[in-house]
């Protein structure tokens, strides 16, 4: 391994407790992939994984100028940093031109959160030390795992966005900010912009994008969840009145007074994962209903504390611990099936009917792979090549299943299953867009609507977001963000020649 000029980070830079985020000098860290002798410069490569074939990449070229072969063509939500999407040995990775300091701080911060089960994008490398052919200094870059079959939030207003649609990825947002403020995470930088979407059985799964201002905490205060909270209603507004502007959602719609949901959805959900619930001793099944409340909500409780006053009489409950991902874990056990939480719960749901229709003493687990072979597994292998990259599998069961209800429903009978197969194909999975790749096809009207960029150039909302790091709860008051590496925001979509 060779000793190379740029400064190394201590291993975990993200902690809240460590002073400072500058680069400490050390040895290159056994994770650092050595550039061969064709490659420009002296190329630094941290990584969680050996890919040999980022070498292959061109880092000797502005990402803003790379080639066509080398990128692949989805969509991209509005940043202030050049982002590219590009090909690496037949998966691909979206690429961040920023800072080496940003670039570390996120990878680090992307790496702790995956660990702790968050949703978010899967971080692969920090690139430092590019240069040009001459010599010139060309920035760091962050790269990350493009998350497939997800979506930047402009990307679903294919038509007009439903004010339903709308409020579903609110809740989606909101459940993505308690999951990570149970953790301790503060964001700073919560906005649609900043957040993937994926389906999830008619709603919507949030995944987190963009972690460049976020701080991990072992709690986080009730000021600092508010903050963040505030962040996200001013941004989630901005970002509403730029799709009014551009005529993507209905008119009646209120970009205020929608962003406003966030802070509701948000506190029922925090209120029932965390607070405190007093009964008198008599209602002891209020224990029971409070769990099974959560494990609707889609969390498990590890632990919660139960206390009873000095004369007995009354018992508070209050869940300590909570784990999402519940019907996901069930989902996981008894078949080995990793679908997304409502994916799961309507998987898990047929998968109950159609044990009691069929055999209900079978064992459970017996039962569920019957259930897979016999639903699950016909209808996966019945989606032709061709139309395989529309939706991911789990999302396509759920589609079916409903399909064939609605059939039933209309025609007052039984469907066999492979009767309303063929007609979801025909019917709604033919004419639906490709998710696993919108842009490799797009059609005008798409085009039309992913290259609209916000109006009002001078005031974009991707120049007026907030963000802030946590210092600046503390200490100031909400600021406006510069354009931090002074570029333009870089365009929404990628068209390459493909
Ligand atoms: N791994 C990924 N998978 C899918 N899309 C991604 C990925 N990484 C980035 N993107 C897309 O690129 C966009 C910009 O990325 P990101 O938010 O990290 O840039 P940024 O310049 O730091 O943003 P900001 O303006 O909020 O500071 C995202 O909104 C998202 O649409
Ligand atoms: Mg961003």
């Amino acid at each position: 391994m060779t000793e190379q000029s740029g400064a190394k980070w201590h291993d975990e830079p993200t902690d809240y407790a460590q002073i400072g985020k500058l680069p400490r000098t050390e040895a290159a860290s056994a994770n650092d992939i050595a550039p061969p002798a064709g490659v420009i410069g002296s190329l630094n490569i941290t990584a969680a994984a050996a890919d040999p074939e980022l070498l292959d990449l061109p880092w000797h070229i502005a990402l803003e100028d790379w080639p066509a072969a080398n990128l692949a063509a989805l969509p991209r939500g509005i940043s202030r940093h050049i982002v590219r999407f590009a090909h690496l040995a037949g998966s691909v990775i979206a690429i961040k031109e920023t800072s080496e300091h940003v670039a570390r701080h996120e990878y680090h911060m992307l790496r702790k959160l995956a660990r702790m089960d968050v949703p978010c994008v899967e971080p692969v490398a920090v690139i430092t030390g590019r240069t040009t052919i001459d010599g010139k200094p060309l920035n760091p870059v962050l790269v990350t795992r493009h998350l497939k079959f997800s979506m930047p939030y402009r990307a679903l207003f294919s038509q007009m966005l439903r004010r339903d649609t709308l409020t579903r990825l609110i809740d989606a947002q909101a459940l993505l900010l308690v999951r990570l403020h149970l953790i301790g995470f503060y964001w700073g930088d919560v906005s649609l912009s900043n957040t993937l979407f994926r389906r999830d059985a008619g709603a919507f799964a949030a995944y987190l994008v963009d972690a460049e201002t976020g701080e991990l905490y072992p709690d986080l205060s009730v000021g600092q969840r508010e903050y963040d909270l505030e962040i996200a209603r001013v941004n989630i507004a901005g970002e509403l009145m730029d799709l009014l502007e551009g005529g993507l959602i209905e008119e009646k719609v209120d970009p205020v007074a929608t962003s406003e949901l966030i802070m509701d959805s948000y506190r029922r959900l925090w209120a029932e994962l965390t607070e405190k619930e007093s009964f008198e001793l008599g209602e002891r099944w209020r224990v029971g209903a409070r769990i099974r409340r959560l494990n609707e909500l889609g969390f498990d409780v590890g632990e919660y504390a139960i206390k009873t006053t000095a004369d007995g009489s009354t018992i508070q409950l209050q869940p300590k611990v909570v784990d999402a991902g519940h019907h996901q874990r069930r989902l996981l056990r008894l078949t080995g099936l990793d679908a997304q939480e409502n994916q799961a719960r309507r998987l898990l749901n047929d998968m109950d009917s159609f044990r009691a229709d069929n055999n209900p003493d079978m064992d459970e687990e017996i039962s569920a792979h019957t259930w897979v072979s016999q639903i699950f597994e016909p209808i996966v292998r019945s989606i032709p090549r061709d139309l395989a990259g529309k939706l991911e599998p789990a999302e396509v069961v759920h589609e079916v299943l409903e399909h064939r209800w609605y059939m039933s429903q209309k025609q007052d009978s039984h469907i066999p299953l492979a009767e309303a197969v063929q007609s979801y194909l025909d019917t709604v999975l033919r004419h639906r867009r490709d998710e696993a790749a919108i842009m490799l096809n797009p059609d005008t009207a798409l085009l039309k609507i992913l290259e609209a960029k916000p109006r009002n150039p001078g005031t974009t909302r991707t120049n007026t977001r907030i963000r802030t790091t946590s210092a600046g709860v503390q200490g100031s008051s909400v600021c406006a963000s510069p354009l931090s590496t002074g570029s333009r925001p870089s365009s929404m979509w990628e068209y390459a020649s493909v």
